[in-house]
């Protein structure tokens, strides 16, 4: 206790408040969502709705002298007991003084590390938080825990996120970004921590930002893109013209006359792109031109009324908009709708042919369960594109898993082992982003097509990486061939 008291000094009267009214280092937890010693460094432990039902008592102690190693940053070490084990993962988030942190030790790599059998371990799900200079991570098993840099070292790639990985394979690692978790620091700090590039999942489609005509709403993507470059981050434009009349604002769809639907589609590409000018380099320009399980065009009022010369149209205003921006077609399915891949192959080659400023193309993999893809094939159609002098990006992928099955974490592994595998063969490949962060919250759950659970992330509903996240850091860590 005295040691706590110590810091109390230096992180300031209203805390060392708090921690006298904490008598012999006895943290009680009451029910559901206790917050304890908020401030920087000390620890708050926040209990989850209905890990505790009772009140509880946890007991902490400062370590006296942290065992060093494994990055450990000083002042950060906590004895935590029940040392065995909780009955529901709790999440700890632990407190660091940034003035304290090494030279080169980012904030967005401090993790969580657990001292067991001698050594530090790094607790799972860790996220740190630069915002609120803590690290939180979910865990059952408490013990000694500290903060350490997570410096990566690529020989050891479980001592290192996603992201630093992707960085030295030259890929882009990216995940949806929903600005309504931006409270989360889970969330937030996940996001962060693993990923160097950020797609928002609605934010920017026409839905969200002109829902009526003339109205305009950039709140939540505002939000992505300071999100994004507070975290050195960047942002993939999703999406300016989305041709599916479901996903359509009604005034759109009502449109008769098609000199009316080009202006307000001119009007749509300027607007969101001039916004985000400077700040937003990659666009999805036309996401899905195609019909969603077919071969044929979408047959969306772009196409009914303005023919398919649309979607040339759209790039070209899109590049007069901004000269300086990469130009995306983006596209659902075609690595398993018999026959899409061809058709979609055809449609850019025809674009290319014509001149029309594009530069990549973006498969979104959206898979229906964890079999296949084929791995050669796969890549090769990834090199078709590459052969028309694009990029090439897996744009929204998640891999639907059977609700039943024991073996379908292993499953999911082996697909997202095969793309990612498949991506970084090709050079032109530059990005994989994943459709959500957390099997909590996927929208193949909300589209209530496959049995729920789907389960198609990286992390599990706790932060969690899952057997797919070890796999994808894995081919990350073996790199480019
Ligand atoms: C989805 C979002 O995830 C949902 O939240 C929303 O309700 C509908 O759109 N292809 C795309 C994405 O290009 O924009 C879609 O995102 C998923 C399929």
């Amino acid at each position: 206790m005295i040691a706590v008291i110590g810091r109390q000094r230096r992180v300031g009267a209203a805390l060392a408040l708090a921690l006298v009214a904490l008598s012999a280092c006895q943290v009680t937890i009451k029910p559901a969502g206790t917050t304890i010693a908020p401030a920087n460094g000390a620890l708050r432990i926040v209990a989850p709705p209905g890990a505790v039902l009772a009140d509880t008592v946890l007991t902490y102690d400062e370590a006296p002298d942290p065992p060093v190693g494994a990055g450990v940053i000083a002042g950060t070490s906590f004895d935590l007991s029940p040392a065995g084990g909780w009955r529901e993962p709790i999440a700890v988030t632990l407190g660091y003084h940034p003035a304290d942190l090494p030279p080169g030790v980012a904030e967005a790599d401090l993790q969580l590390v657990r001292f067991v059998g001698g050594s530090w371990t790094v607790v799972e799900g860790s996220a740190p938080d630069p915002a609120t200079d803590s690290v939180t991570a979910r865990t059952k098993v408490l013990g000694r825990l500290a903060v350490a840099s997570g410096a990566c070292d690529p020989a050891a790639p479980s001592s290192c996120a996603l992201r630093p990985l992707a960085d030295r394979a030259g890929l882009r690692m990216g995940a949806t970004l929903d600005p309504d978790g931006l409270a989360d620091p889970a969330y937030t700090g996940t996001l962060a921590r693993e990923f160097s590039a950020l797609t928002p999942e609605n934010a920017l489609k026409m839905y969200a930002t002109q829902n009526q005509r003339g109205v305009w709403t950039f709140d939540g993507a505002d939000a992505v893109v300071d999100f994004a470059e507070a975290h050195q981050m960047v942002v993939r434009g999703h999406t300016l013209v989305w041709s599916q009349d479901q996903f359509t604002p009604a005034w759109v769809k009502a449109i008769t006359d098609p000199e009316e639907l080009r202006r307000v589609t001119e009007e749509q590409i300027t607007t969101v792109m001039s916004r985000y000018r400077g700040r937003i380099h990659r666009w999805d320009v036309v996401n899905e031109p195609l019909a969603t399980l077919g071969t044929g065009r979408s047959g969306s009022v772009w196409d009914d009324l303005l023919g398919p010369g649309w979607v040339a149209d759209a790039f070209r205003t899109a590049h007069a908009v901004d000269p300086e921006a990469e130009l995306w077609l983006n596209e659902y399915g075609s690595d398993w709708v018999p026959g899409k891949h061809q058709a979609l192959l055809a449609l850019v080659a025809g674009l290319v042919a014509g001149g029309v400023p594009i530069h990549g193309v973006g498969l979104q993999t959206h898979r229906i369960s964890a079999a296949g893809p084929d791995r050669a094939a796969f890549e090769q159609q990834l090199r078709d594109f590459a052969a028309l002098g694009l990029q090439v990006a897996i744009t929204e992928l998640d891999v639907v898993t059977s609700p039943t099955d024991p073996q379908a974490f292993e499953k999911q592994a082996g697909a997202y082992g095969r793309i990612l595998d498949a991506c970084l063969a090709v050079a032109a490949c530059t990005e994989v982003t994943t459709w959500g962060v957390t099997d909590a919250s996927s929208w193949l759950d909300a589209q209530g097509i496959f049995p729920p659970p789907t389960r198609p992330l990286l992390f599990d509903g706790a932060y969690a990486p899952k057997p797919a996240y070890e796999t994808v850091r894995s081919e990350l860590a073996l790199g480019r061939p």
